[in-house]
């Protein structure tokens, strides 16, 4: 059966736009129509070799090629395949070691994204691997049950080398949580890991072709699910559990379904929410994740969906706004889902799933703002500057790429914070550009404290270590640092639209004892 697929509509955004337009646009739009769909591919699971009381995974950075389209092969990176990685499976508690051997052809760096570990192990800028070269994390696994993941983070390239495939998801679990939820991997619980992409006539991925794509960072016209354009789901479970991560370089997902129907957010970044929280929709900007049980008891085939976005940033000059808006309003299909004729029954869905201690704002030792921007525009009176790096106030419109947090860009010589190790603080993020910009940190998980002064919605009172900080908005957070220290090795903390962080917007932190 052919379903309906709607695809992403060319941005119409005037001189702009004529750019994306050159592009294949309808060529995703095509095949749509051609071709019915393509099951979902559902990454391997790897749960390492259990040695010494340490499970052990071997990760290679390879090159290779996809056909995401019958008969075009598309040249890509994967780990231990050829695009994206295998789903690597830790308990809580334990001892994982992790060896990254990079046949990329170039330097990378693979990061575990939300775990709690020594800046040594991180995988971040500072862990480089030269192309022939191998690296081993190794950590004790601190999360809690949630759904994380793992990419590149190559100083100035993530972008292009997440692009190209250097991803996969984690999961971890605990054994002695007793909760009934559908947990059978690639069954009843289903990793979705969404990603846009823009392909040439030749196949190949189109990466920075256009202006805005090094702006608003570079989004696709083309929706990849686990690397599956297309991509269908048959379920055979009453109630599935979808663990949605958003892989995208620089998209924001509004999923829903595309009947309206509710569904039930159990789980964000780090771990469980206190219970499921009923939505109809749910945003996810890029390294959000968030775990959603449905119901397809009723078996109706239906589509899992972006919505078009309504935000009311405020009118900046120039080109911005307007692709802003036109980003915004894009409504497009991300996964056709076709029940089976006879679903299984789950079990009902636990009505508590976990007891989350709020960190109480008293504890927190020190307060430290965090102001993103974009760059160009008049120079604000309460930039930080000078520093060693480029700062606002080249004149022009906003826009010109000169991303920049506390007014300085990234430089792997200059710390830019220094934390007091065993201390609690609150960080206050702020947002003087026309775009959400989703503030990550490293070293573990936080708490949402407000957004404006207003309490988080309910399904962001749990753990979190991505949070969207919108268009003048002002959200602050508050997190311990606790248990590793390192007066030389830094972790960093950045807008994970990847094209803003390789473009500097992204800083760094020691955690230090005096
Ligand atoms: Cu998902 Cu600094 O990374
Ligand atoms: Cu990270
Ligand atoms: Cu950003």
């Amino acid at each position: 059966m052919i379903t309906r697929r709607r695809a992403i509509k060319t941005l119409g955004i005037g001189s702009l736009g004529a750019y994306l337009a050159k592009g294949t646009f309808t060529f995703a739009a095509e095949r749509a129509i051609l071709n019915g769909g393509n099951p979902l591919s559902i990454p391997e699971l790897a749960q390492g070799e259990l040695s010494e009381g340490t499970r052990k995974f071997q990760l290679n950075l390879q090159q290779g090629s996809r056909e995401f389209f019958p008969n075009i092969s598309t040249p890509t990176f994967g780990i231990n395949g050829n695009y994206l990685g295998p789903t690597l499976r830790f308990q809580r508690n334990e001892l994982v070691s992790l060896q990254v051997n990079n046949q990329l052809g170039e330097p990378s760096t693979l990061h575990w994204h939300g775990f709690h570990v020594p800046a040594q192990e991180d995988g971040g800028p500072h862990q480089v691997i030269a192309n022939g070269d191998s690296w081993t994390a190794q950590f004790s696994v601190r999360q809690f049950a949630s759904t994380f993941w793992y990419h590149s983070h190559m100083l100035h390239s993530s972008g292009e080398q997440v692009y190209k495939g250097l991803a996969g998801m984690i999961i971890v679990e605990e054994d002695d949580l007793q909760l009934e939820l559908p947990s059978t991997y690639g069954v009843d619980d289903i990793p979705l890991i969404v990603q846009d992409r823009r392909f040439s006539n030749d196949g190949s991925f189109q990466y920075l072709s256009a202006y805005q794509d090094s702006v608003i960072g570079m989004h696709g016209d083309t929706i990849l699910v686990n690397g599956t354009a297309q991509a269908y789901l048959e379920v055979s479970t009453t109630l599935v559990r979808f663990r949605l991560l958003n892989a995208s370089n620089a998209r924001t997902y509004t999923f829903a379904f595309s009947d309206g129907r509710d569904f039930k957010q159990i789980a964000s970044d780090g771990g469980f929410l206190e219970k499921p929280v009923t939505l109809n929709k749910l945003e996810l900007a890029p390294a959000e994740r968030g775990e959603i049980v449905v119901d397809f008891s009723d078996g109706q085939q239906l589509q899992l969906v972006s919505l078009g976005r309504v935000t009311n940033f405020p009118e900046f000059p120039g080109a911005m706004s307007e692709m802003m808006r036109s980003l915004n309003a894009q409504e497009f299909d991300i996964l056709d889902i076709r029940p089976q004729e006879k679903l299984q029954n789950s079990a009902e869905l636990p009505e508590h799933l976990t007891s989350i201690y709020r960190l109480p704002e008293a504890a927190a030792s020190n307060t430290r703002q965090f102001k993103l921007s974009m760059g160009s525009g008049m120079r604000s009176g309460d930039d930080r500057g000078p520093g060693t790096g480029s700062r606002n106030g080249n004149g022009g419109g906003y826009g010109g790429g000169n991303f920049s947090i506390n007014g300085r860009r990234m430089d792997t010589n200059f710390i830019n914070e220094r934390i007091q190790f065993n201390t609690t603080e609150i960080w206050e993020l702020s947002n003087n550009s026309p775009m959400m910009h989703p503030f990550h940190v490293h070293n573990g998980q936080f708490q949402l404290l407000d957004r404006d002064g207003q309490p988080p919605s309910e399904n962001e009172l749990g753990w979190k270590d991505t949070v969207r900080v919108g268009s003048g908005e002002k959200v602050r957070i508050i997190m311990r640092f606790t248990d590793f220290t390192d007066n030389e090795s830094a972790y960093m903390y950045h807008c994970h639209i990847l094209e803003h962080e390789d473009n500097g917007m992204m800083g760094q932190f020691l955690v230090i004892r005096e």
